[in-house]
């Protein structure tokens, strides 16, 4: 597995993930509501995903929605949802036109039937795409995907279809939710917290960090090329030693 990681011999990055944090904070510091933040925030992510392709970004995965996201008032998750809803009914045929396929990470069991049937719509018709892999994680956690696998992993197992010994870092790998994706080579969290808010865990467990001392709404293009500039002076060694 550090060997597969160490053969990519990553000098670009080419998975970019990102946090998307202080859409409320930007709404606040305007005297505006917190929603209107997270409005701004769908634009940031569309001239994102526009940016990709000319900055070498083949997969970009975006932390829309938490497990513990569901604390917040009642308002802000319908209008989260909402924008997430339209994000989708707006963007799909946009998608599909710029070779963009559109795959969701996390749980789906606590979404309304109409926003999975809207999120299932949205998987096949951009299925082809080739251009750009857009991942976005919405009822998201990293800690709540290992348990999801873990518990899948056990229940074959207790089978008899798996040995215990089997249980390794590819098997755990290929049970996450992204099993069909690289690791990460670069996360991005704006807003200045530096934290990782249980994203990504186990798959992260390599990637450079950039912590960005602006909110999301005001994330642009130079931005994302500057952090893209930095990750390429980075010296990532995977536990080796530099040569
Ligand atoms: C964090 O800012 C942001 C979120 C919890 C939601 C991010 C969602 C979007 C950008 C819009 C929906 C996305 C898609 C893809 C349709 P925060 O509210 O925690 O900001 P704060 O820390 O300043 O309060």
């Amino acid at each position: 597995m550090a060997n597969s990681r160490a053969k990519r011999n990553v000098t670009q990055a080419r998975h970019v993930a990102m946090i998307m944090d202080g859409n409320g904070r930007w709404a606040t510091a305007r005297g505006l509501p917190r929603l209107f933040g997270h409005k701004r925030g769908v634009e940031t992510v569309r001239d994102t995903v526009k940016a990709c392709p000319d900055l070498g970004v083949t997969h970009l995965t975006l932390y829309a929605f938490s497990t513990e996201n569901w604390k917040r008032s009642a308002d802000e998750v319908s209008g989260l949802m909402r924008l997430l809803r339209r994000y989708i009914q707006k963007e799909v045929a946009s998608l599909v036109e710029h070779g963009v396929r559109l795959r969701f990470i996390g749980r789906r069991d606590r979404f309304t039937k109409s926003l999975r049937a809207l999120m299932d719509m949205a998987e096949n018709r951009t299925a082809r795409g080739t251009k750009l892999n857009l991942t976005i994680a919405v009822d998201y956690g990293g800690r709540d995907e290992m348990i999801r696998a873990v518990q899948t992993i056990a229940r074959r197992v207790a089978s008899g279809e798996l040995s215990p010994e089997q249980v390794d870092e590819d098997l755990i790998t290929a049970h996450l939710d992204t099993a069909d994706l690289p690791e990460p080579d670069l996360v991005i969290r704006t807003s200045g917290e530096c934290r990782t808010s249980n994203f990504l865990l186990w798959q992260a467990a390599y990637s450079e960090y950039d912590f960005l001392n602006i909110n999301w709404p005001d994330f642009d293009r130079a931005a994302f090329q500057a952090s893209i500039d930095g990750f390429m002076t980075r010296d990532r060694r995977f536990g080796a030693v530099s040569k």
